[in-house]
């Protein structure tokens, strides 16, 4: 009688004890409820957007936590599954390459996690919920635009295009495509750098394919230094009839700036037009200075606004409102999608200061 009172209290308490740490792993797994994975520290593109989350999260009853890939989708890998390992209910996740963050996005989704792809789509699976994203065929076709508005018959045109592993880069292009091509066509511009371009300018709507090529030849990797070194080669290599007074699409501010400054050193090229995206600090001051022609304004506080506000409508059991979808060569993602911005000279002020995204303080003779 005594030996089955004992082993019976024995019982409750591990039972008891099991019962606690079954408490205790709840309660360490759901620390964090939102986790933020983005792409690299090195660009100011992403620091911004670390910031906005930031800001916007300021106060929230909401547990979330930001790592950086730091461009290795290994890396990026090794987060998500940190951030499984935390509990978390949603990820919000921009791919450092979007064919690669498919197997992160998997594990996710084999936990239960909801995942919201953010501003670059991760392509080829079925494991993305949600696509929250600016319009970046928008973008590629306000470059264009920019650059058609102000040609000359028979100018010079240098093409650049970001990373061919990230979606983004062929929305751009392909946007800038639809406005650059008929203008190439009859002659208004003549491509500088880029024989695949060349080849296929009476060509309306390309198809990904004929993207992959045209972008192989001018990919910066949506890298500073490549942008140089690439637009140095091309310059060398230029005959005097492609210098002059030249216009250039470079896909975001940071390859703009290098780009340029490779434009800017050389005597033979007496003007030119060039492009961006982003509106970093750093490019709206070239813009002020005349050294950048223009960029294109991607509000992040609306893209972490919309990630943010998706996130918590999934932990909150409602379905998130989306505008359209996205196909990402294996299913098509629900998306919500923001307008964007072109800003030059003329309106630099209005557009970045008067909204309260920059401080006039942050720049020199605006
Ligand atoms: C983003 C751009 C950014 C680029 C390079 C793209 O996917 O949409 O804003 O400049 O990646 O990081």
């Amino acid at each position: 009688m005594k030996r089955s009172v004992k082993a019976i209290s024995l019982m409750l308490v591990v039972m008891f004890l099991a019962v606690m740490v079954a408490a205790c792993g709840n309660s360490s797994s759901s620390k964090v409820s939102v986790g933020i994975v983005l792409p690299t520290k090195d660009e100011p593109r992403w620091v911004q957007d670390e910031q906005r989350f930031k800001d916007a999260l300021k106060g929230s009853k909401y547990t979330t936590e930001i790592l950086f890939s730091q461009g290795s989708s290994a890396k990026e890998k090794e987060n998500v599954d940190a951030l499984i390992a935390k509990g978390i209910k949603v990820l919000i996740i921009c791919p450092q390459d979007g064919d690669a963050a498919a197997a992160a996005v998997e594990s996710a989704k084999k936990a239960g996690i909801q995942v919201i792809s953010y501003d670059r789509l991760i392509t080829k699976t079925d494991a993305v919920n949600y696509y929250v994203t600016f319009d970046s065929i928008a973008v590629g076709k306000a470059q264009a635009q920019y650059l058609v508005d102000k040609a000359k018959p028979g100018q010079p045109l240098y093409l650049y295009a970001g990373a061919a592993s990230d979606n983004n880069a062929f929305l751009f292009f392909e946007g800038a495509w639809q406005v650059l091509q008929p203008k190439i066509a009859n002659g208004t511009f003549k491509i500088a750098n880029s024989s695949e371009a060349a080849a296929l300018k009476g060509t309306a709507k390309l198809t990904r394919e004929q993207m992959s090529k045209i972008i192989g030849q001018v990919t910066t990797n949506w890298d500073a230094n490549e942008a140089k070194n690439k637009a140095q080669t091309h310059l060398t290599a230029a005959a005097a009839d492609m210098k002059g007074d030249v216009a250039i699409l470079a896909p975001n501010d940071g390859t703009a700036r290098s780009i340029a400054d490779v434009f800017a050193s050389d005597k033979a090229v007496t003007k030119f037009l060039v492009t961006g995206q982003d509106a970093e600090k750093a490019s709206i001051q070239y813009v002020i200075d005349g050294k950048q022609s223009m960029t294109v304004f991607k509000d992040v506080r609306t893209l972490v606004k919309d990630a943010m506000g998706m996130a918590v409508a999934i932990l909150d059991g409602k379905t998130p409102e989306t505008t359209g979808s996205y196909n990402n060569g294996k299913i098509d993602v629900k998306a919500k999608q923001t307008n964007v911005i072109v800003v030059d000279k003329a309106n630099v002020k209005s557009a970045l200061v008067d909204s309260a995204y920059y401080q006039a303080s942050d720049f020199k003779g605006l």
